[in-house]
């Protein structure tokens, strides 16, 4: 056996270093150590003696203990599934599908990830503007006019955004300054078809919102209402994610009550023009209402009332973004009926605060957000002139049918929970959109989309 050299060097040297034969464990006790020994056992009481010293033990098991806590915190549910969860945003394909051979592979882990994900929700009350953990939200409809002054927002609070949209109404412009930002991704895609994401938030706003928009194919604004709504409750439930519906003000029909509390149910046409989009979206309410009590699903709803600023689309039939045009152009302001009847209007960076407060906030809504100053359309109209052009004309046309005549919001409910009410007078926020408006009106980026040849709507809208 020792016929190999090296392992008879080995051997040689090992009986070099061991204490000499016959001592054994008992002998080595009795027997006096050898000079290195004694050395090394003189250097070890030292170290014990300084380790003693000045309760250094105490603080380095306190240091231990406290460096075991930050571990063990760094490997909560959260931080892993966030960092590790696979990231279903690509928008080809082969990215989707992947994306959906994962979800019936992994069909038998879901009950766990769920979990896992509910039990990570912040229990709400981050108080906007503080420093805190990035989410992964997701913004349908984020390429529109609302929606991209809220991926605005989201980004810059540290969150990572995803916009879905389908570029009908919305426009790759108002978010191409996000273009580049890692946190950002913009994926062209139609929610009437499902898509699987995995997000902590979902801002559900994919909708045409404007008359002359919705009413250019109804039953497609039926369809993104109803199954785009469905689609996106699924995904927030899949994945466990808190979902917010921006309603209307529209669910209150032509209203019988004024001003418009929550708990008022409407007046509303189901049979008229405009019931694909006040219908759809109280069919939507209801369907986020019952994955709600029926799934358990954190659902947030948002009735919104008129809401102008920057980025709404030119020429979209909205009274707000008509004038303003019509000013700038020249062209005389269009009023429709006798002009009495009355709109609230609320500056878009107001609307975002409420959504962000809404969401982040414990209660479910519906919640009114707007603002109740209450302007005739002809007192709009001399907003407009003051702020315009002085001498723009005003011409009074035929009204079309369902046209509410009073709309105005009772804003109660949110003040009292989410601590929210408008900022910003129309006085001060119209001026604030005419220079977007001007921009894109005399340097050709005038958006004009496929439905602009269609008759405007009343002097409404939404
Ligand atoms: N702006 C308002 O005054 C107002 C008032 C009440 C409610 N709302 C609601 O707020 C939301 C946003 O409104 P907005 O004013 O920004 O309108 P918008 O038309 O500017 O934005 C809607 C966005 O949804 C997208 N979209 C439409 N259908 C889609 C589909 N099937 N799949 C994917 N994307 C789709 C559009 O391309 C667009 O980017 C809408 O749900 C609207 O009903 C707005």
């Amino acid at each position: 056996m020792m016929s190999s050299p090296s392992m008879a060097a080995a051997a040689g040297s090992s009986s070099s270093s061991s204490p000499p034969s016959g001592g054994g464990a008992a002998g080595s006790l009795s027997a006096k150590p050898p000079q290195s020994t004694r050395s090394s056992s003189k250097a070890a009481a030292r170290l014990l003696r300084y380790v003693a010293g000045e309760q250094r033990l105490l603080f380095s098991l306190l240091g231990m203990a406290l460096a075991s806590l930050v571990f063990l915190l760094l490997q909560s549910p959260s931080s892993s599934s966030s960092s590790s969860a696979p990231s279903w945003t690509a928008s080809s394909a082969v990215g989707l599908a992947a994306a959906v051979h994962h979800h019936q592979h992994d069909h038998h882990h879901r009950p766990s990830f769920e979990q896992g994900r509910r039990s990570r929700h912040y229990s709400g009350r981050v108080p906007l503007g503080l420093k805190r953990r990035g989410l992964r939200v997701v913004v349908t409809g984020g390429a529109g006019f609302v929606g991209s002054h809220l991926v605005d927002r989201l980004l810059a609070r540290g969150d990572s955004v995803i916009v879905v949209d389908n570029l009908f109404t919305g426009r790759k412009a108002n978010v191409l300054h996000h273009a580049g930002n890692p946190a950002f991704e913009l994926i062209r895609h139609d929610v009437v078809e499902p898509i699987l994401l995995e997000v902590d938030q979902i801002y559900h706003l994919a909708c045409p919102a404007s008359p002359v928009h919705y009413k250019h194919n109804p039953v497609k604004t039926i369809k993104t209402n109803v199954v785009g709504t469905l689609n996106m409750l699924g995904l927030a439930k899949r994945v466990g994610a808190r979902f917010l519906l921006t309603s209307t003000s529209e669910v209150y029909g032509d209203p019988l009550q004024h001003p418009q509390a929550e708990a008022y149910w409407g007046n509303v046409n189901p049979i008229g023009v405009r019931s694909c989009y006040d219908e759809g979206k109280r069919t939507a309410e209801t369907l986020a209402m019952d994955y709600h009590r029926g799934a358990g699903l954190e659902v947030r709803i948002a009735r919104i009332f008129n809401t102008y600023g920057p980025r709404m689309c030119i020429d979209d039939g909205r009274v707000v973004s008509n004038f303003v045009a019509q000013a700038l152009r020249k062209e005389p302001l269009t009023v429709y009926g006798d002009g009495k009847q009355t709109r609230s209007f609320q500056y878009v960076s107001d609307l975002v605060e409420g959504l962000m407060k809404l969401m982040e906030g414990e209660h479910v809504g519906p919640f009114n957000l707007g603002n109740p100053g209450e302007f005739t359309m002809l007192e709009l109209a001399k907003v407009v002139q003051d702020t315009i052009d002085p001498n723009a004309r005003i011409e009074f046309r035929p009204n079309t049918a369902d046209d509410p005549h009073k709309r105005k919001p009772d804003i109660t409910r949110a003040k009292d929970l989410l601590g929210w009410e408008p900022k910003v007078s129309l006085h001060k926020g119209l001026p604030l959109m005419v220079q977007d408006f001007r921009d894109r009106i005399f340097s050709n980026g005038d958006h004009t989309t496929a439905t602009t040849t269609t008759k405007q709507g009343a002097g409404d809208s939404n």
